[in-house]
């Protein structure tokens, strides 16, 4: 019994399409240009390909796409997409991470970590969600949408109104409380200039370090030394110049003599209390004892009579 045409027809096609992948697989390895890397494979990735990974956006707003979300769009998607993990006040259920809330809490013994309670930067809550939420299906929203999203995330957290937009333009200026508790490493070894050419030999440097030995660490002896005084230069030099020599994060300068002395006018008292017990000013944030609760009240204040002869 001979073949019906239509199977011939069949056999045939699959027979030219083997035949066809042969083909393509034999061009491919003849004339793949060889590539000149180290390995001899692999190609130079796309402008393309890097943007797809090049999504990081900074504290200042830089890598932030054009864009824009309201409160109330992001309410909307909120329910929608995060509701079911995060809670609809962000209050987080079943055991996913509560979004707000927490404020003040930090600092006992069950710190409450949210973003309102404990992030540094709108542009890291911006790149957390962009980047990795909805949790299933990470990268699917769309600028527009994170911008939308986020907006909702900080209005839960009291930090902005209903009725505010957030845009690229806007979202460095939108500041978490917690900012200011975030500061630069200072250990010794973190401040070197980074050499580039006719570097020092590595064997031939030494590594010290004049960080204060840790609180469990030290011996009675050692207590004893720092409570008979550091000078409130020192203290100055290791606790407080981080702000105070260059504004960071809003902190009076020292040496700027009108700022002192209009802060001056509520008396040395208040100034102390404030370095002591931290305060919320109207430029910025001032943690209590800059941060760091090893240093006595008396450290504290001998740094800031410091602060203050240097600004006369
Ligand atoms: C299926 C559950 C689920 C959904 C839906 C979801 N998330 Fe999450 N989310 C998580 C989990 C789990 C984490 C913690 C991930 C980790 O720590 O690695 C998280 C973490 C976060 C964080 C960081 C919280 C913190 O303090 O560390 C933010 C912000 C966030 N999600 C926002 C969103 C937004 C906005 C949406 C909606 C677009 C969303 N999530 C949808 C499960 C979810
Ligand atoms: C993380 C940054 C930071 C560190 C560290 C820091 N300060 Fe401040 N400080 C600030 C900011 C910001 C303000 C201004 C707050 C405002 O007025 O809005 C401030 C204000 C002050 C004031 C003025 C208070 C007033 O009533 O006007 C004094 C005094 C002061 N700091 C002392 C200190 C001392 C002493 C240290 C070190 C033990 C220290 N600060 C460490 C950020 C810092």
């Amino acid at each position: 019994m001979s073949r019906s045409p239509k199977v011939k027809a069949m056999r045939s096609l699959v027979f030219t399409g083997v035949l066809g992948c042969f083909a393509v697989v034999g061009n491919a390895t003849a004339e793949a240009p060889k590539s000149a890397g180290y390995y001899g494979y692999g190609m130079p990735a796309t402008a393309e390909q890097i943007a797809g990974w090049d999504i990081d956006v900074r504290p200042d707003g830089l890598g932030l796409p054009e864009g824009s979300g309201t409160v109330e769009d992001g309410e909307w998607l909120y329910e929608e997409k995060c509701a079911s993990c995060h809670g609809t006040f962000g209050e987080g259920v079943k055991g996913y991470p509560s979004l707000a809330g927490g404020e003040g809490t930090l600092t006992g013994g069950r710190p409450h970590k949210t973003v309102g309670s404990y992030w540094n930067y709108t542009s890291t809550l911006w790149d957390y969600i962009h980047r990795a939420m909805p949790y299933t299906a990470p990268r699917s929203l769309s600028a527009d949408e994170t911008y939308a999203l986020s907006a909702y995330v900080l209005f839960l957290n009291d930090l902005v109104e209903y009725e505010f937009e957030l845009n690229q333009n806007n979202l460095a200026d939108v500041r978490l409380p917690n900012e200011p508790n975030f500061i630069p490493d200072q250990r010794p070894d973190v401040a070197n200039e980074r050499c580039m050419s006719d570097c020092r030999d590595p064997a031939a440097i030494e590594i010290v370090s004049e960080a204060p030995p840790l609180e469990a660490e030290a011996s009675e002896e050692e207590v004893v030394e720092v409570a008979l005084g550091p000078s409130g230069k020192d203290i100055y030099t290791k606790y407080c110049q981080l702000c105070h020599a260059d504004g960071l994060a809003g902190a009076p300068k020292v040496g700027d003599v009108p700022e002192w002395a209009a802060r001056s006018e509520a008396g040395l008292a208040t100034l102390y209390k404030h370095a002591i017990e931290g305060f919320q000013g109207e430029v910025g944030m001032m943690p209590a004892k800059g941060g760091f609760s090893q240093l006595s009240d008396e450290e504290v204040q001998a740094s800031v009579d410091y602060m203050l002869e240097e600004s006369q």
